[in-house]
């Protein structure tokens, strides 16, 4: 009997119906269309509008669509995953309050916190209790609200970020499914993109809050320049210790930070533009959901054995790759 691999066996997401143009944000901030575009390929982002919304709620829609699509109960899962850095609260888990809101209950749960490259440490986890036999059905879900922590008066960060989730389901099947995988971290890194305020270090306050230190804090040029070789390097070597070349490959999944890191990328694997999911035009960097929400947009266009390499770079510095061979 050929070796049972954990494979996503299906894919939904949730996009909020707000749409942030860079028209909108020109009115927030001193910035134009033609700078954010050519210097990020981004034109709009979703933005989740309502009191009381959370991470949660768009996690708990993509879960609940993914449930209905490939035919399963809540009561089939037995554990769930929420790769985010933007979670209801700091406690209870996110993935808690999802399988609450889904009616998933008694089960193993909870969030990963690897910023962009969430998705990808959160998919690898639950790849690896499905393969050992310890769990059968797990959901992986990538969700982050970014505008919750976004200064909307800071022009370098607020034209990146969007928010958005997507969810996937995992199974073991024979022959196809994840095949390898790399997860990297510096955290040396940290200095070039955090969040000051908000946790043990310095607790929100009165004075964190005028100060605005609870929003994203990036030194974009530095974070560029990691991002731009690590992952690259991390595609590359995937690829190298497993045999690959370029044209083996079907599509490159990367995270959608900026058009110019994705470039680089595809081009260090020797992929041509139209084998690489690209859908940061219209949703920006929604963190930890932007590779699900791109399975998702690319569904139908994947074919049984298709080779798939998942590349990412994140806050952390966090980084990683998944190759594997869709399912379905
Ligand atoms: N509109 C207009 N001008 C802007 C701007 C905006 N939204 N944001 C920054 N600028 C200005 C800067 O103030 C700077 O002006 P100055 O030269 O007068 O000081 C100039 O544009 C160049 O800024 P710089 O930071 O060098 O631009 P860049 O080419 O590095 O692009 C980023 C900035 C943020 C797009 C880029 O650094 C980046 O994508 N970094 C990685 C971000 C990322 O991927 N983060 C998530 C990690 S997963």
């Amino acid at each position: 009997m050929s070796k049972l691999r954990a494979a996503i066996t299906g894919v939904e997401a949730f996009l909020p119906d707000y749409v942030l143009t860079n028209a909108e944000l020109e009115l927030l901030v001193d910035t134009n269309d033609e700078w954010i575009v050519s210097r990020t390929g981004i034109k709009e982002r979703r933005i989740l509008k309502g009191k009381g919304k959370g991470t949660s709620d768009m996690g708990a829609a993509a879960v609940l669509q993914l449930l209905s699509k490939t035919n399963t109960e809540a009561s089939e899962i037995d554990l769930l995953i929420c790769a985010t850095v933007t979670g209801d609260h700091q406690f209870p888990a996110t993935a808690n309050i999802i399988c609450d809101k889904v009616g998933i209950r008694d089960v193993a749960s909870f969030d990963i916190g690897a910023a962009c490259s969430g998705f990808l440490y959160a998919l690898s986890t639950a790849a690896t209790f499905v393969e050992a036999g310890v769990y059968k059905k797990a959901i992986v879900v990538g969700a982050d609200k970014m505008s919750s922590i976004i200064d909307y008066s800071d022009r370098s960060t607020c034209v990146l970020f969007g928010d958005g989730a997507g969810a996937v389901l995992v199974e073991a099947r024979e022959n196809f499914g994840i095949r390898d995988s790399i997860l990297k971290s510096d955290g040396h890194g940290r200095q070039f993109l955090h969040q000051k305020a908000g946790g043990s270090v310095m607790p929100a306050s009165k004075k964190t809050v005028d100060e605005g230190l609870h929003y994203v804090y990036q030194d974009g040029k530095n974070v560029f320049k990691f991002a731009v070789t690590k992952m690259a390097d991390v595609a590359a070597e995937i690829m190298e210790r497993n045999g690959l070349k370029g044209e083996d490959v079907a599509w490159l999944v990367p995270h959608q930070a900026n058009q110019r890191i994705i470039d680089a990328t595809a081009r260090r694997m020797k992929l041509p533009p139209s084998q690489v999911m690209m859908n940061i035009e219209k949703y920006g960097n929604t963190t930890a959901a932007t590779i699900p929400i791109c399975l998702w947009e690319w569904e139908k266009q994947l074919n049984k054995g298709d080779k798939l390499i998942l590349a990412s770079f994140g806050g952390g510095f966090t980084w990683g790759a998944i190759y594997l061979e869709w399912a379905y």
